[in-house]
C-alpha cells in the first residue's frame, strides 16, 4: 500500500525522534520528503535512513523562526520537489526549565512560543500557497495531550503554545477547506524518546506516570508517525479541523 504516492511533503524539526520516523514513514509510502531542521546533521542523517530504505527526501537547513530561512526551505523544497502538496509543522521544544507560570521567565515563553507556535505559522504562511498551487493537499500540525489536559508538574509554557497551535488548527481548516486542503493535528502524550526520558529521572518517577496509562505504556515515535501519515493521506479526504489525541488513554482516566 502506497497511501502518499506521488505527494511532496515539507517536514520539520525532521532530525528528531518523531520527524525521522514521520519522514519514514512518509516515504515509505510514496511521498517525497523535504527534511527541514535547524540541526543539519541530524536532517542528513534522517536523508541517508530515507534514501537507503529507497525513498526520496532532501536535507534542508532552516531555523523556523526565521520568516528569511522558512521562505528559502520552501524555495529549496519546491525547486528540489518540484512543487508541495502536504506540510508537517513537528518542529517544537519542551526546555526542562519550563515549569509553572507562577515562575514564569518570559525570555523563556517567548523562545518556546517563537519555535512552537511562530514556527507553525511561518512554515504554513509559506507552504500554503503551493499546496494551494499543487490543487489541495493536507496540514498536520504537533500539538500535545497537555494542550487538553493540566498536568501536576507544569510546562506551562510549552502547554500554552500547544494550545495555541491547536486554536490554530481549527482556523486554519475553516479558511483552507474551499481551497482543497486540509489541517489537522496530533495531540500525543509521553513519546519514549530520549529527551522525554530525561523527565523521569528515576523509576518511581516512570512508575507513577505509567501507572495513570491504560494501554500499560509510553508511546512510540511510530504511533505518531502512523497518524501523521493517515491524516496526510487521501484516506482522511473527509477529515479536517480535528487535533487528534494518541495517548494511550491517559486523557480519559481520572484515578
Ligand atoms: N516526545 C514527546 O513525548 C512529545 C509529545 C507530544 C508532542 N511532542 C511534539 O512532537 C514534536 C517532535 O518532538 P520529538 O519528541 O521528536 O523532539 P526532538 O527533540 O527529538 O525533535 C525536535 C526537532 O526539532 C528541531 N528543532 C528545534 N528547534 C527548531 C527550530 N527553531 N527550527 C527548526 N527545527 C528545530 C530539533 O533540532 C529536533 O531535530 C515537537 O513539536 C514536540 O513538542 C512530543
Amino acid at each position: 500500500m502506497s497511501r502518499l504516492a506521488g505527494k511532496r511533503a515539507f517536514v520539520t524539526g525532521a532530525g528528531g525522534a518523531i520527524g525521522r520516523a514521520t519522514c519514514l514513514s512518509f516515504a515509505n509510502e510514496g511521498a517525497a520528503v523535504a527534511v527541514v531542521d535547524i540541526n543539519l546533521d541530524a536532517a542528513r542523517e534522517t536523508v541517508r535512513l530515507v534514501t537507503d530504505a529507497g525513498g526520496t527526501a532532501v536535507a534542508i537547513e532552516a531555523d523556523v523562526r526565521d520568516e528569511a530561512q522558512v521562505a528559502a526551505a520552501v524555495g529549496s523544497a519546491v525547486e528540489a520537489l518540484g512543487g508541495l502538496d502536504t506540510l508537517f509543522n513537528n518542529a517544537g521544544i519542551m526546555p526542562h526549565q519550563d515549569k509553572s507560570f507562577l515562575d514564569a521567565d518570559l525570555d523563556l515563553w517567548k523562545f518556546i512560543t517563537e519555535v512552537n507556535l511562530h514556527g507553525t505559522v511561518l512554515c504554513s504562511k509559506h507552504v500554503v500557497p503551493h499546496i494551494e498551487a499543487a490543487g489541495g493537499g493536507a496540514v498536520v500540525n504537533m500539538s500535545s495531550f497537555l494542550a487538553v489536559i493540566g498536568c501536576t508538574y507544569p510546562q506551562d509554557a510549552y502547554a500554552a503554545s500547544k494550545g495555541a497551535i491547536s486554536s490554530l488548527t481549527t482556523s486554519m481548516a475553516v479558511q483552507l477547506g474551499a481551497r482543497g486542503i486540509r489541517v489537522n493535528g496530533l495531540a500525543p502524550g509521553p513519546i519514549a524518546t530520549e529527551h522525554v526520558e530525561k523527565f523521569f529521572p528515576d523509576p518511581e518517577a516512570r512508575r507513577i506516570r505509567l501507572a495513570r496509562v491504560p494501554l500499560g505504556r509510553f508511546g512510540t515515535p511510530q504511533d505518531a508517525a502512523e497518524l501523521a501519515c493517515f491524516l496526510a493521506s487521501d484516506a482522511a479526504s473527509w477529515i479536517t479541523g480535528q487535533v487528534v489525541v494518541l495517548d494511550g488513554g491517559i486523557s480519559i482516566n481520572y484515578i
